[in-house]
C-alpha cells in the first residue's frame, strides 16, 4: 500500500541452540528509512482502547511491536490496510498522510516507535474530516501535475 510496509530486521540467533534466543540489531541508516530524532513507545494499554486517530503531514515512524500484539489499521488516499503485529523482528514504516488506529493491545504488548522528527503537535491532523479533505487536496492536485 502506499506510504507505509512491513521491514523485517535481521534476527541473529544460534541454530544449534535455540534457548540461545535472539538479537535484531537495527542500524539508523540502514534499516531504517528516515534519520531518527525520537523515540518514544505505547504500554499498558487495555484491550478496548483505541490509540491513534490522527495522521501526520510530515513525519516518517517506524513501529515494531517489541514484546506482545497489536493490530495497526492504516488509511490513506489510496487504500486501507491492517497489519497485526507481534513480532519484535519486525517494523511497520508509516509515512506521512496515513490515518493510523491502534487497537487489540494484548496486556503484555510494548509498542515501540521511531520517529523522524521532534514532537510537533503543528504536524499531527486528529481530526478525521480534515484529513480527508487534506489528502484529496493533496492528491487529487499531484494527480492533475501527472496528467500534464
Ligand atoms: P499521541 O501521539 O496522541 O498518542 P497516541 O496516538 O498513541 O494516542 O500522544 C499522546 C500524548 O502524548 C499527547 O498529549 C502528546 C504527547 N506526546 C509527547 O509529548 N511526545 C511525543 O513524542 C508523543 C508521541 C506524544
Amino acid at each position: 500500500m502506499y506510504n507505509c510496509g512491513l521491514l523485517r530486521f535481521r534476527k541473529i540467533g544460534s541454530v544449534s541452540n535455540e534457548q540461545f534466543g535472539y538479537l535484531t540489531p537495527i542500524e539508523f541508516g540502514a534499516e531504517i528509512p528516515f534519520d531518527v530524532k525520537r523515540l518514544y513507545y505505547i504500554y499498558n494499554v487495555a484491550d478496548d482502547q483505541i490509540r491513534g486517530k490522527h495522521s501526520h503531514k510530515k513525519l516518517h515512524q517506524v513501529l515494531i511491536c517489541v514484546h506482545g500484539s497489536v493490530d495497526v489499521n492504516l488509511k490513506n488516499y489510496f487504500g486501507e490496510e491492517t497489519y497485526t503485529l507481534d513480532d519484535p523482528s519486525v517494523g511497520l514504516y508509516v509515512g506521512p498522510d496515513n490515518w493510523r488506529e491502534m487497537s487489540n493491545f494484548t496486556d503484555d504488548a510494548v509498542l515501540f516507535v521511531l520517529a523522524s522528527e521532534k514532537y510537533d503537535e503543528d504536524d499531527y491532523i486528529r481530526d478525521y474530516d480534515s484529513f480527508i479533505n487534506y489528502s484529496e487536496k493533496k492528491y487529487q492536485l499531484k494527480k492533475k501535475t501527472l496528467k500534464k
